[in-house]
C-alpha cells in the first residue's frame, strides 16, 4: 500500500479577532502549532484543529465570534477527530468559559489570554484523552520568552513590548481580560528586533496597550529609551509602535522620536472624547486641553507628523453638546485617520453601571456625522499628494486591482503596478490619482 506524505501531515487555521495584540498572539498558537508538525491549512474544512482567537472590546466582537463557531457544528459532528479550541479575551471573561462550553459543547479546549503560551500542553492533555480541556486562568503569570512565532505579516514584524493594562478607563474590558501591566526586559525586546531586521524584516510594530508606560515596571528604562535603543540597529527599515495614550505621551518621547531616522512620521493617538466631562467619566486623565497641547508640542519638533486617533460615540451621559465638543476636536486637529466607534456596554466595567445609557439611534446618528467630517478630511489631505512623489514600503499585492500596494511615513496607502515582485521593497512612487485615503501612482525608477 501507498501512503502519501500529504494524509500524515496535520493542518491547523487559525481565525482572529480584534486588534495587533491579537493578531500577534495568533502568530504565537501558529508558531506553536508549526513546533508540533503542523502546517497551515486553506480552509477549515482542511484543517484538522481549528483555533478561535477572540476578542470582546465590543459586542459585535463576540457575537462575530460566537456566529462562526456555532457553524461549526455540522463539520465537527462529520469529522471526529476534528478539535476546535477557543481562546482569547473573550473566554478570559469571568465565567464566561463555561456559558461558552454549555452553548457550544462540542468545542474541545477553552483556553484564556494567560495561558496562551503554553498551548502545546492543552493540546496534548486534549490528544491523550477523551475529556473537554476548559483552562482559563484567573491571574497572569509572568512574561514567558521563547515562544515560537510563524509571521504572517512580511515585510512588517510585531513586537510585543508590554502585556496588560493598568489605566482602567471606565468603558474598557482590556485591563479585566489581560490583566497588570508588564513590560519585556528592554535587551529582549532589542534582540528580537534586531534578528527579524537580520532575517529581513523591513518594518516594526512595537505592541502594547499603552506603549508610552513601558518600564514603569521596571527599572531605569523607558519608551523614549527603547526607541532610541531599537533605532541605533543598522539597516534601513521601518519603526512604528501602537497604542499610544496621551496622559503619558511626553516632550522626551517626541524628541526620541524626532531624532530617530527609523520612526515613521505618523502617530496614532486615541482622544476617545471632546469633552472635559466626557472624558472625566472615561477615567482618561487629560483634559481637551491637555490634548491640544500634545498635538502642538507633536507638531512643533515634527511639522509634518500625521495624527490618527480612536474616538468613541454614545458614552453614558453623552449630551448633543459634549458630542459637538468632540466635533470641534476632530475639526481643529485634522487626523489623519480616525478609528469611530459606538460605545458597548461591556459587564464588568464602571461605565456598564452608569445612569444614561445613550440610544442606539442617537449613537448612529452621531457616528455618521463624525464618519463624514473625516472621510472629507481624507479627500482634502489626499489632494496634496497629487503630483508627488512619494517612498512607500511595499506590503503587498490587491488582487482585484491588480496592483501593488505599501505606505508612506505618514501611513497613506498608495497603489501601483509592476512586473516585478516588489513586496518588502522601498519604492518611490508618483501619485497620478487620488481617492478617499488611498492614492494611485506610478513607479519612478
Ligand atoms: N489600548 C488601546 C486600545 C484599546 S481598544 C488604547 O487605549 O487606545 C481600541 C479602541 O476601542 C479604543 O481606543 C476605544 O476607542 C475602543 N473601545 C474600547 N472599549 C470600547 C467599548 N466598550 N465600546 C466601544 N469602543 C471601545
Ligand atoms: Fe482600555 Fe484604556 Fe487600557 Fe486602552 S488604555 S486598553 S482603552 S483601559
Ligand atoms: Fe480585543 Fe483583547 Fe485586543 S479585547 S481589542 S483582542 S486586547
Amino acid at each position: 500500500m501507498i501512503f502519501s506524505m500529504e494524509n500524515c501531515i496535520k493542518k491547523y487555521f487559525i481565525t482572529t479577532y480584534g486588534c495587533q495584540m491579537n493578531l500577534h498572539e495568533s502568530e504565537k498558537i501558529a508558531g506553536i502549532l508549526t513546533s508540533l508538525g503542523y502546517e497551515e491549512a486553506n480552509s477549515e474544512v482542511d484543517a484538522d484543529i481549528i483555533v478561535f482567537n477572540t476578542c470582546c472590546i465590543r459586542e459585535n466582537a463576540e457575537d462575530r465570534a460566537e456566529g462562526n463557531i456555532g457553524a461549526l457544528k455540522q463539520l465537527k459532528r462529520k469529522k471526529k477527530d476534528l478539535i476546535i479550541a477557543v481562546g482569547g479575551c473573550m473566554t478570559q471573561q469571568p465565567g464566561f468559559a463555561n456559558e461558552l462550553h454549555q452553548k457550544f459543547p462540542f468545542i474541545d479546549i477553552i483556553f484564556g489570554t494567560h495561558n496562551l503560551e503554553d498551548f502545546a500542553n492543552l493540546l496534548k492533555r486534549k490528544l491523550s484523552s477523551k475529556k473537554k480541556i476548559i483552562d482559563v486562568l484567573e491571574k497572569e503569570g509572568p512574561i514567558k520568552e521563547g515562544t515560537p512565532k510563524t509571521r504572517t505579516s512580511y515585510p512588517n514584524a510585531w513586537v510585543n513590548i508590554t502585556y496588560g493594562c493598568n489605566n482602567f478607563c471606565t468603558y474598557c474590558i482590556v485591563p479585566y481580560v489581560r490583566g497588570r501591566e508588564r513590560s519585556r526586559k528592554l535587551e529582549d525586546v532589542v534582540n528580537e528586533c534586531k534578528s527579524l531586521i537580520k532575517e529581513g524584516y523591513k518594518e516594526i510594530t512595537l505592541l502594547g496597550q499603552n506603549v508610552n508606560s513601558y518600564g514603569n515596571d521596571l527599572k531605569d528604562t523607558d519608551f523614549a529609551t527603547l526607541i532610541r535603543e531599537v533605532s541605533k540597529i543598522k539597516g534601513k527599515f521601518r519603526l512604528k509602535f501602537m497604542t499610544n495614550h496621551p496622559k503619558d505621551f511626553t516632550e522626551k518621547l517626541i524628541i526620541a522620536i524626532s531624532e530617530s531616522d527609523k520612526v515613521c512620521h505618523t502617530v496614532h493617538l486615541p482622544v476617545q472624547a471632546g469633552s472635559d466631562r466626557i472624558l472625566k467619566l472615561m477615567n482618561r486623565k487629560y483634559t481637551r486641553n491637555d490634548y491640544f497641547e500634545k498635538i502642538n508640542l507633536l507638531r512643533k519638533y515634527i511639522p509634518d507628523v500625521a495624527i490618527t486617533t480612536d474616538i468613541m460615540v454614545g458614552f453614558p451621559t453623552e449630551t448633543e453638546e459634549d458630542f459637538l465638543d468632540t466635533v470641534d476636536l476632530v475639526e481643529k486637529v485634522g487626523f489623519s485617520g480616525a478609528f469611530t466607534f459606538i460605545y458597548s456596554k461591556r459587564d464588568g466595567t464602571p461605565a456598564a453601571k452608569m445612569d444614561g445609557q445613550i440610544d442606539e439611534e442617537v449613537s448612529k446618528r452621531r457616528i455618521m456625522k463624525l464618519i463624514e467630517l473625516q472621510n472629507s478630511t481624507n479627500r482634502k489631505q489626499s489632494e496634496e499628494y497629487l503630483n508627488k512623489t512619494i517612498e512607500i514600503l511595499c506590503e503587498g499585492f490587491d488582487e482585484k486591482k491588480n496592483m501593488y500596494l505599501g505606505r508612506d511615513t505618514h501611513g497613506r496607502m498608495a497603489y501601483f503596478s509592476s512586473q516585478e515582485d516588489m513586496i518588502g521593497q522601498f519604492v518611490f512612487v508618483k501619485i497620478l490619482k487620488t481617492g478617499g485615503m488611498s492614492l494611485m501612482g506610478e513607479l519612478v525608477r
